[in-house]
């Protein structure tokens, strides 16, 4: 054993197929440290948040849960919301509201200002777009993850009378909106890198440069946070002269990922918009069961990151060994890499498990095949 950090990972395997996904998950990671005697990392698994937890104590977690998971490094994800199985009438049953707080709580609670969604259909995976073309697609969908149309002020007056008014308020700052769309142009510079070592260089606009940010918003009707957006996105990108800039409205930006997603590198939005645009990015990934996200804090290492896949609990096969647990092994890889920026045996941990993933996803997909069975098999992989 070497004087190498050892990684405390807070477990959240949550409701529905989260558990039954976490497990493929923390069995890859002990695979992983098994062969590699300089990885080290320590789980730590939590009943909560989950519905389980609120049947019993009338609550999602215990009322100190964000102190608890401020101790770890890095928090891995289930899923939460409405565990099923949905063929159970009486099941216990909470509002998307309640059962998913939490979700939002620990990223405001640590700060992760920004979610990271990749799209790059893997060979194997479900390619829904006719165009042959949707096998070259390769984004990255960076949403603000910490306000905007997310901060949750307004209220509702005159409740359930036909006088009612609600009032649900956007804010946007300069400070998240210049940190975020730094951190788009940042990794358009590291994709552009990559893509030159791998051979796969592309070229964005009419001086033919290797990556682009696209900025998304709707500033034609809402034109306060969209001018701020679009005047702070243009003063960080003279920041950048070797990035290409494009903007979309993001009603032509939903178009133009169906029509022509392939044109797309880095895609930074809004916290509501960049929540649409990634259920439509996991489609052209090839669904959710394969599409991985993270929320980190990119300004500040030492608050814990959570690595949750972008599906949900999936009611309707929960419980029933059925859900792929590529986008949580995918997820999963994505907690090594922002590991490996300090620990070189994370790197290659990373590596070699979107490595095995990939394999076992080119020789299976579309197979009909167990959850457990897939992690059999790229646990053996590995
Ligand atoms: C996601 C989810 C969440 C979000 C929900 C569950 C609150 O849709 O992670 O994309 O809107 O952020
Ligand atoms: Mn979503």
């Amino acid at each position: 054993m070497s004087t190498q950090k050892t990684w405390r990972v807070a477990v959240l395997p949550g409701d529905g197929i989260g558990p039954e996904v976490v497990a493929q998950a923390t069995r890859a990671l002990e695979a992983l440290a098994a062969r590699d005697d300089e990885l080290a990392i320590e789980c730590t698994t939590f009943e909560w948040p989950s519905h389980a937890w609120h049947e019993r104590h009338g609550e999602s977690a215990p009322a100190d849960y964000l102190d608890q998971l401020a101790a770890f490094d890095a928090i891995l994800l289930g899923a939460l919301g409405d565990p099923g199985p949905t063929s159970d009438p009486d099941r216990y049953l909470l509002s998307d509201a309640v059962s998913l707080a939490p979700l939002l709580e620990i990223r405001k609670g640590f700060d992760q200002w920004c979610c990271e969604r990749p799209c790059r259909p893997l060979p194997g995976a479900n390619q829904y777009l006719a165009d042959p073309r949707a096998a070259d697609i390769d984004m990255l969908v960076i949403r603000e993850n910490s306000e905007g149309e997310y901060v949750n002020q307004g209220g509702r007056l005159a409740v359930g009378t036909p006088h009612e008014i609600a009032t649900q308020v956007a804010l946007f700052t300069h400070r998240a909106t210049e940190r975020i769309v730094r951190h788009a142009f940042e990794q358009a510079r590291v994709r552009a890198d990559d893509r030159a070592s791998d051979g796969r260089a592309r070229e964005f606009g009419r001086e033919a440069r290797a990556s682009q940010v696209c900025l998304v918003t709707k500033r034609n009707a809402q034109r306060y946070w969209g001018d701020m957006y679009t005047e702070i996105f243009a003063r960080v990108a003279a920041d950048y002269p070797d990035v290409d800039t494009h903007h979309e409205l993001v009603d032509a930006a939903c178009m133009k990922f169906v029509s022509h997603p392939w044109m797309f590198d880095v895609v930074v939005a809004s916290n509501l918009h960049g929540d649409i645009l990634t259920d439509l990015a996991a489609v052209l990934n090839g669904g959710m069961g394969v599409s991985p996200s993270s929320n980190i804090n990119p300004s500040d290492r030492s608050r814990p990151p959570m690595f949750e896949p972008t599906h949900g609990s999936a009611p309707d096969i929960a419980g029933r060994n059925l859900a792929g647990p590529a986008a949580m092994l995918l997820t999963t890889a994505m907690m090594l890499d922002w590991m490996g920026v300090e620990d070189p045996a994370a790197a290659r941990a990373a590596e070699r498990l979107r490595t095995a993933v990939s394999a076992d996803l080119a020789a299976h997909g579309g197979e009909a095949r167990a959850t457990d069975a897939i992690g059999d098999a790229v646990i053996g992989a590995l």
